[in-house]
């Protein structure tokens, strides 16, 4: 008993000391889950692209908050669908990083991270006038150096807890029987999905909006369904530094 007190009385001195004020998650440590049960955090990476603007139609007609891990230049320039990606931005959804060039971060220096984290943010400041403060490393790598890079960056590191695996050829009815497999209980999920595959976009998602609705789910950003709606950005104001090509 006394031992518990003491070491809660630790933990909450080493939370005041690092200024954790909020209930966010740290920087640099992985999450795969929401911090609480009755969500669900739908999370689209690799885009934008051509889907982008009817994704977010979907989500918006469902009142879905999602999340969207941006590349810069994998389907394309990140510029190209600066519409699409206002739009999502405007509507509430969370924009995070998924990195520049799409690398395995583990294969870089650390001015390399630094550089593909950067790149991106500086795009983000052009387009919507913010910085994530989330980030989903390409192929879910974060060996090496890449979380002591992005800790000391401030970046919060998002993995997955269910892999809808529509990037392995999984078409729409195997994802949503690996949904059903993990079922609607515990902690919100944070999918593993790809919004340039048409069906993920089209098939997958409106049968996500409809069983997280048939199972009271409430459908939440990432940042949200960690406590921290507030800490989806890094704070301060940024100057666009006028590009407008990759
Ligand atoms: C994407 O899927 C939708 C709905 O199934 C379909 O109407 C549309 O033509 C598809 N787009 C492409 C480019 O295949
Ligand atoms: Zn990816």
């Amino acid at each position: 008993m006394l031992a518990e007190t003491v070491l809660a009385g630790l933990l909450m001195a080493s939370g005041a000391a690092a200024g954790c004020t909020h209930g966010g998650p740290s920087p640099g440590v992985v999450i795969q889950q929401c911090s609480k049960p009755g969500m669900l955090a739908l999370a689209y990476d690799d885009g934008p692209y051509i889907y982008t603007s009817d994704l977010v139609d979907i989500l918006d007609a469902a009142g879905a908050k999602a999340t969207f891990f941006f590349t810069g230049t994998l389907y394309g320039c990140i510029y190209d669908q600066a519409t699409a990606v206002k739009k999502a931005f405007k509507s509430g959804h969370q924009v995070a990083s998924h990195t520049w060039t799409h690398p395995a971060l583990s294969g870089l220096t650390e001015d390399g991270i630094r550089s593909e984290m950067t790149q991106l943010e500086d795009a983000l400041v052009n387009i919507i006038g913010k910085k994530p403060a989330y980030v989903r490393p390409p192929y879910l790598d974060t060996a090496g150096q890449t979380l002591p890079v992005l800790k000391s960056m401030g970046y919060k590191v998002i993995t997955v807890d269910v892999d809808s695996g529509d990037w392995n050829k999984n078409t729409p009815e195997q994802s949503e029987a690996v949904f059903l497999a993990a079922g609607a209980g515990g902690n919100g999920h944070i999918p593993l999905m790809h919004e340039p595959y048409n069906s993920t976009v089209h098939e997958l998602t409106p049968w996500l909006i409809n069983w997280a609705k048939e199972n009271k789910l409430k459908l939440v950003t990432v940042a949200e369904c960690l406590g921290d709606a507030g800490g989806a950005y890094q704070k301060g104001n940024f100057k666009p530094n006028g590009k407008t090509t990759c």
